[in-house]
């Protein structure tokens, strides 16, 4: 496979009155042609900010202090957020699906004039191609009566077609990658489930490549071929989708495997949350922010500094002194 968006070393930061939130502290990760990942994390250890840094969507107090965002050969990141470049990379050629589509799709426009807007926009198509093309687009993405219904507004519809309704946009424009930042977390689980299968269809029909954002290690299991664990800005673990479920050893991932329902575990399994709480991203420690939350942890992490990703085997990488396979 080809790699198609590779992230090298990405840092955010938002200067805030309290002090520094390094949101994003040197992440990197890599996504090939048709392949879906996904990146995991408890809310708030900077999974959104590392993805609107790929799309230059960090507005002040933040700022994308340094690394490289390689698509098709060239660092987005020396592109100027607002210039041209920029503009035809996003959405068109990387779409964005966010959790909330009522907080993304404008209430004052038809579904209709905010497709068709996408399509003459980045398309150039004139209004009546466009027209049939968000139709189909709605029918494509499961919305029923599409031609009927794509003249109402936002609030006609329910959540789950109103997700369809922010697939379809993303879809729109053939873009290479999607990015799908918690795009089920609103709603119930069956829901959930037909959206994922939704989209896991599309990637293949439009050949694209998928991001998968979510808090909900569960939800990337039968989807992504691959996975980043992201803890307090770091990714802390990642391998194939086997890998981190078989094998987990990074102590936060083996935290978060027991916070989830296994089909393949007994019945009556209890499951364990992590004790404590993610730390609070600024002025952060310089050694394991997971330390004081760790039961594997060694005396030698209080005293080294947070160690860097390595590999243990193959592709499967962990940021971690300890030896949890010892446990
Ligand atoms: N505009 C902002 N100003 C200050 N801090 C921010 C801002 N946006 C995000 N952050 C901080 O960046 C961190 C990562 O946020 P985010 O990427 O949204 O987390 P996640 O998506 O994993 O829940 C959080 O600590 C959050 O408080
Ligand atoms: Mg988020």
């Amino acid at each position: 496979m080809t790699e198609l968006l590779k992230v090298n070393n990405l840092v955010t930061q938002f200067k805030t009155e309290s002090g520094l939130v390094k949101a994003v502290d040197g992440v990197s990760y890599y996504l090939d042609e048709q392949e879906i990942i996904g990146l995991v994390g408890e809310s708030g250890c900077g999974k959104s900010v590392s993805q609107l840094s790929v799309m230059q969507l960090i507005s002040a107090p933040g700022e994308i202090a340094g690394g490289e965002v390689m698509f098709e050969g060239q660092n987005l990141l020396n592109y100027k957020a607002n210039g041209p470049e920029m503009r035809s990379v996003r959405g068109a050629k990387i779409a964005m699906i966010f959790q909330e589509p009522m907080t993304s799709l404008n209430p004052v426009l038809t579904i209709g004039q905010q497709l068709t807007e996408m399509l003459q926009l980045h398309m150039k198509m004139n209004d009546d191609t466009a027209r049939k093309r968000a139709i189909e687009l709605m029918s494509i993405v499961g919305i029923p009566g599409a031609e009927s219904r794509i003249d109402d507004y936002p609030h006609h519809f329910s959540g789950g077609m109103r997700q369809r309704v922010m697939i379809a946009m993303g879809l729109s424009c053939n873009p290479k990658i999607i990015i799908a930042d918690e795009p089920t977390t609103a709603l119930d689980v069956t829901t959930q489930a037909q959206l994922l299968e939704l989209m896991k269809d599309m990637v293949q029909r439009f050949r694209t490549s998928l991001i998968i954002v979510t808090h909900n290690l569960g939800v990337v299991a039968r989807y992504a071929q691959r996975i980043y664990i992201m803890y307090a800005g770091r990714i802390v673990e990642s391998g194939t989708t086997k890998d981190i479920f078989s094998k987990p050893r990074h102590p936060y991932t083996i935290g978060l495997l027991k916070c989830i329902p296994r089909l393949d575990e007994e019945e009556g399994t209890k499951l364990v949350p992590i004790e404590g709480l993610p730390p609070n991203l600024i002025n952060m420690p310089t050694t394991c922010a997971f330390l004081p939350r760790c039961s594997y942890k060694l005396d030698k992490c209080a005293r080294e500094p947070w160690p860097p990703l390595k590999a243990i085997e193959g592709n499967h990488y962990i940021s971690c002194y300890a030896d949890t396979k010892e446990k």
